[in-house]
């Protein structure tokens, strides 16, 4: 079997649209602009270009992009006086903090600082406990970009046997809960779980989320399985930089009824979330009606 490629570049670029026309009828109907404030303390590399991408595609829907740039040095209280700021800001509907933050800011303590209706994260714990007790919340963008392209893939997920290789706070435990909340039968595996592959071979739906380079390999996969590749790998191979994700792409999409690829996956669904998380956000603070299909 050769596996259907599920191709997250162009699903993103779908989800980008539907934002920016949702965004266009709100400045035009409700003479509203959606806002996001993007938080980056210190000179991460990665964060850098993570948060330059945001602003140029939070731009690119029609939204307000607010970017602050502190110190690596700042101090905790500097960065909780401005998420108090953002937070009493009518202007800016969504609050992003870029992590990792510099080692001595608590991230739990600043991220449970940001009002929770404008965490569009849905990393605060308040957002965590409602989309554990399967009330309205903001979702985690790369669970929920996972969500939308199983759903696309798939239809009705109920009944479907769900293992998410991963336990992160970020991935692997909001992933697993959105699958549940679709009526999934859901496994949380993880580096400690006994016979890795005997478990992942009983998957309807693989999530890969662990963070080892090419760590799933086609044995682990279950003939016609959707596998949904969460993992973003610098590697050396040749001589050249390379990007991998935590599936071996290869061996698995031999044996996968649907795979996503790296890079051109997951990735690009991430940021595409964000923007529609930010436009919920917006929504919701005014009162008006949620759009379709972006949320969970
Ligand atoms: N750093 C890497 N990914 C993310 C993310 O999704 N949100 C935030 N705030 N920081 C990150």
């Amino acid at each position: 079997m050769t596996a259907k490629v599920i191709d997250g570049k162009a699903f993103a670029a779908g989800v980008r649209a539907q934002v920016a026309t949702a965004v266009a009828k709100l400045k035009e109907e409700q003479g509203i602009t959606p806002g996001l404030a993007v938080v980056l303390v210190g000179e991460d590399p990665a964060s850098k270009v993570y948060v330059r991408n945001k602003h140029a595609s939070t731009v690119e829907v029609g939204m307000n992009s607010y970017e602050h740039r502190l110190e690596a040095s700042t101090s905790e209280a500097d960065l909780l006086a401005l998420v108090a700021r953002l937070n009493a800001d009518p202007a800016v509907h969504g609050i992003l903090v870029q992590l990792p933050l510099p080692g001595h800011l608590n991230s739990d303590l600043v991220i449970n600082a940001i009002d929770p209706a404008k965490d569009v994260d849905g990393f605060h714990i308040s957002n965590v406990g409602l989309l554990g007790t399967g009330q309205k919340s903001m979702v985690p963008c790369t669970p929920l970009g996972c969500l939308m392209m199983l759903r696309d893939h798939h239809g009705s997920l109920a009944g479907l046997n769900a293992v998410v290789v991963g336990r992160s706070n970020i991935v692997g435990k909001p992933m697993a809960q959105l699958l549940l909340g679709d009526s999934c039968t859901v496994t949380i595996a993880h580096s400690r779980t006994k016979d890795l592959a005997a478990v992942c071979r009983g998957a309807d739906i693989l999530v890969a989320a662990v963070g080892r380079p090419e760590m799933i390999t086609g044995d682990f996969v279950k003939p016609g399985a959707t596998v949904i590749d969460v993992g973003i790998n610098r590697i050396e191979r040749d001589g050249k930089g390379r990007l991998v994700g935590d599936v071996h792409y290869a061996s698995a999409a031999a044996v996968a009824g649907a795979i996503t690829p790296v890079p051109g996956g997951v990735g690009p669904m991430t940021i595409a979330c964000l923007l529609a998380n930010t436009l919920t956000a917006c929504c919701r603070a005014h009162g008006l009606e949620e759009p379709k299909g972006l949320t969970a």
